[in-house]
């Protein structure tokens, strides 16, 4: 039996010899120290040995078991060692390398345009106020002082929905009436930002969605002088000290007075250029103060409180700020447009 052992211990440590692999490492533990393995068949038999045999062999016997146990270990340890030698090899890294770049993605120009303007608005104590992008007719026009029929109603080419009275917002003025009727009889310094819609005849200065800013200011003793310092105080924080602004009488149905206001071209200085027709001047908005009609659709007593009002298309400052020719770039995903801010 004694020589049955040797036997046993040699054909598994040359077995184990040709074991390359993991899986055939496991074959091999389950052919030579699984439960039917001839070593521990012979196990099973030590019980009928004779009382001198059984100490000799039952030693012998678990001295060939350990020595295949750490044969095995040893065997699995260097497996586990030449495949990780192996990837380390084949994935070999270089950490002096400079990284690669990830792909970030960023906030669409028109919206990170939006934000600055909002913060400047912000540093003026002004809230911002959310209004709906699609509006009934009401707010739309008639509490804006323009009743059904209203001629008026046509300087804004709308979009109608097939919802009866429901049109997508050709302005942000409708959200005047939801502020006001929130916060009445409380003094307003608010803004309300975001997409405006009209069915326009697409062209390089005219797109059919836009942003608007509307701004509102209501409480005692609100003027124009307020409105005019307002304005040319937004055009030096957006384009510097020395920008110049101007006001131009004009008529919107839910301002009185009303005006539309100006920044000095900045591709000319106010030289005159193709841009700017050689007039010096870019239109930026309109503005005025709120037309009693339109505080108290609002909620406000016209005899007590007054208000200004303005509008701004944000597109265009950007425009302005960074020279952009044409409109249609914010709205096709031209990432190389896209990439540029
Ligand atoms: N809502 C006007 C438009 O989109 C712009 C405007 C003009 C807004 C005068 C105002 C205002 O608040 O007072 O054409």
């Amino acid at each position: 039996m004694l020589s049955e052992l040797d036997q046993i211990e040699q054909s598994a440590l040359q077995a184990l010899k040709s074991v390359q692999d993991e899986t055939s490492l496991e074959g091999w533990r389950i052919a030579h120290l699984g439960r039917s393995a001839p070593l521990m068949l012979l196990f099973d038999q030590l019980g009928k040995l004779s009382k001198e045999e059984r100490p000799v062999i039952g030693r012998r016997a678990n001295e060939v078991k350990r020595a295949l146990e750490a044969a095995f270990s040893a065997r699995s340890e260097s497996l586990r060692q030449s495949a990780l030698q192996r990837s380390l090899q084949s994935e070999r890294l270089d950490v002096t390398l400079p990284g690669r770049v990830l792909p970030v993605g960023r906030l669409h120009p028109t919206s990170s345009n939006m934000r600055s303007i909002i913060r400047v608005f912000a540093d003026m104590g002004f809230q911002v106020y959310r209004s709906p992008e699609a509006e009934t007719d009401e707010f739309n026009f008639s509490l804006l002082n323009m009743p059904p029929h209203h001629p008026a109603r046509d300087m804004w080419a709308t979009f109608y929905t097939t919802m009866p009275n429901v049109s997508l917002r050709p302005h942000t003025s409708p959200g005047q009436i939801h502020v006001m009727r929130q916060y009445a009889p409380e003094p307003i310094r608010a803004i309300l930002p975001g997409m405006c819609y009209r069915y326009e005849q697409i062209s390089a200065r005219k797109e059919t969605q836009f942003n608007q800013i509307e701004v509102l200011a209501v409480g005692v003793d609100i003027t124009m002088g307020n409105l005019k310092a307002t304005i040319s105080d937004l055009a030096r924080r957006l384009f510097g000290q020395n920008m110049r602004t101007r006001f131009r009488a004009a008529y919107f149905p839910f301002t009185e007075p009303s005006a539309e206001y100006d920044f000095e071209c900045l591709l000319c200085h106010g030289k005159g250029c193709a841009v700017c027709a050689w007039t010096g001047w870019l239109e930026i908005g309109g503005c005025g103060m709120v037309h009693p009609v339109v505080l108290q659709n609002g909620g406000y007593d016209p005899e007590k409180y007054t208000g200004f009002a303005a509008g701004l298309g944000t597109e265009r400052i950007m425009m302005l700020k960074h020279h952009i020719d044409d409109i249609r770039y914010f709205w096709v995903n031209d990432m190389r447009f896209l990439e540029q801010f």
